[in-house]
């Protein structure tokens, strides 16, 4: 158990006394939690191999899968990357501050505890205030995963990220809800043609309006054993939340379809929950939570929702399917995820 250090900070009236004491704690070898516009983060000093290696212990997190780190100014990647083409120049142009990890080839400076024993790093700028001057006063490359428990769903708010993570990290800086509510997407520029490894808040749509042809990686599709996901980050089970969740495909008789399986569960003695868009709400029965009116607020509410059907004591969770365009592709990708591929 550790003696955490939590403290609330506005990200419009930022405490830059309390900055600092966090970047201290960065500094000197430590773990903070500090909120970003996707999910939480768990930082440390990325160059730092004993630091680096901490964030692993406090998410349980198996050490080959590698972690993104964090600048606060365009012009560090020279200094943990290489192979900085126009390709990489127009992605931070366009999209820099905000929700895009770029892959590139690593510089020595980067261990391997960091990168995940691959010859690449993930490098991101993030666009949360609070992110930035953290970043920017610990004076250190920041490295960051999800701030949960390996496995769980990311914490996108100040309570859950709380009750999940305090004593298992030097600091915790609540700063409000992450606005994304997904993680950044994540694009590798090391080969021929961009290719997506980990869809989010940059859609396919956005990169190829910029760059033209950029491909998806087939690993992050579909479950096939044959396939290996390029980030290895998306090869373990993910975004799971205690209850067993199945998506509902969008057929003709979908919303018919739910209510039966709701009633043969309730007959088995099961609590059911609903995930849907916000006006279907009244169509179903049982533990019903739309999770908004649109696809961006469906992504901004998507973790939580996962996490406050635990808090119900929910056994079993069925999701409408979203459409694949935009942002959508990500949600999918995380709700298929979350249901461990099982469609009914
Ligand atoms: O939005 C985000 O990206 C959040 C916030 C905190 O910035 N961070 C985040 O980190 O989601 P994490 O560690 O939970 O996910 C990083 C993903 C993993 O799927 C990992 O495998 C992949 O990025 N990744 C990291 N470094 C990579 C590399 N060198 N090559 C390929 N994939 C990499
Ligand atoms: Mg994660």
């Amino acid at each position: 158990m550790k003696k955490t250090l939590v403290c609330k900070i506005d990200k419009d009236n930022i405490d830059i006394d309390k900055i600092q004491e966090f970047g201290k704690i960065l500094r000197d070898g430590g773990t903070v939690i500090f909120p970003t516009e996707t999910v939480y983060g768990l930082g440390a000093n990325a160059l730092d191999e004993k630091a680096a290696k901490k964030i692993y212990e406090a998410k349980g997190r198996p050490s080959d899968n590698p972690l993104i780190v964090h600048i606060s100014d365009k012009e560090e990647i020279h200094k943990i990357a290489t192979g900085i083409d126009d390709r990489v120049y127009k992605v931070m142009d366009n999209f820099w501050p905000g929700p895009i990890t770029i892959v590139l080839k690593k510089k020595a400076v980067v261990p391997s505890i960091t990168s995940g024993n691959l010859d690449t790093v993930a490098v991101r700028m993030p666009s949360h205030p609070i992110a930035l001057s953290l970043i920017k006063e610990s004076g250190v490359f920041v490295a960051g995963p999800s701030a949960n428990i390996s496995g769980r769903p990311s914490p996108t708010d100040e309570q859950n990220v709380y009750e999940e993570m305090d004593s298992r990290v030097d600091g915790i800086i609540l700063g409000g809800d992450s606005n994304v509510g997904l993680e950044s997407t994540v694009l590798d520029l090391t080969g021929d043609i961009p290719t997506i490894l980990r869809p989010g808040g940059v859609t396919l749509e956005d990169l190829s309006e910029i760059l033209g042809e950029v491909v998806i990686d087939p690993g992050i599709l579909e479950k096939n054993e044959n396939i290996i996901a390029k980030a290895p980050g998306m090869k373990y089970t993910h975004y799971a939340p205690n209850a067993e969740v199945f998506i509902v495909k969008k057929d003709d008789n979908y919303v018919d379809k739910i209510n039966k399986l709701v009633d043969e569960k309730v007959e088995q003695g099961k609590k059911v929950g609903i995930m849907c868009i916000n006006k279907n709400k009244d169509k179903y029965k049982g533990e019903v939570i739309g999770l908004g009116d649109d696809l961006n607020e469906v992504a901004y509410n998507l973790f939580k929702t996962l996490r406050e059907m635990d808090k119900k004591g929910v056994d079993i969770i069925y999701s409408e399917e979203f459409e694949k365009s935009g942002i959508g592709q990500a949600i999918m990708n995380r709700l298929t995820k979350a249901a461990g591929y099982k469609f009914v």
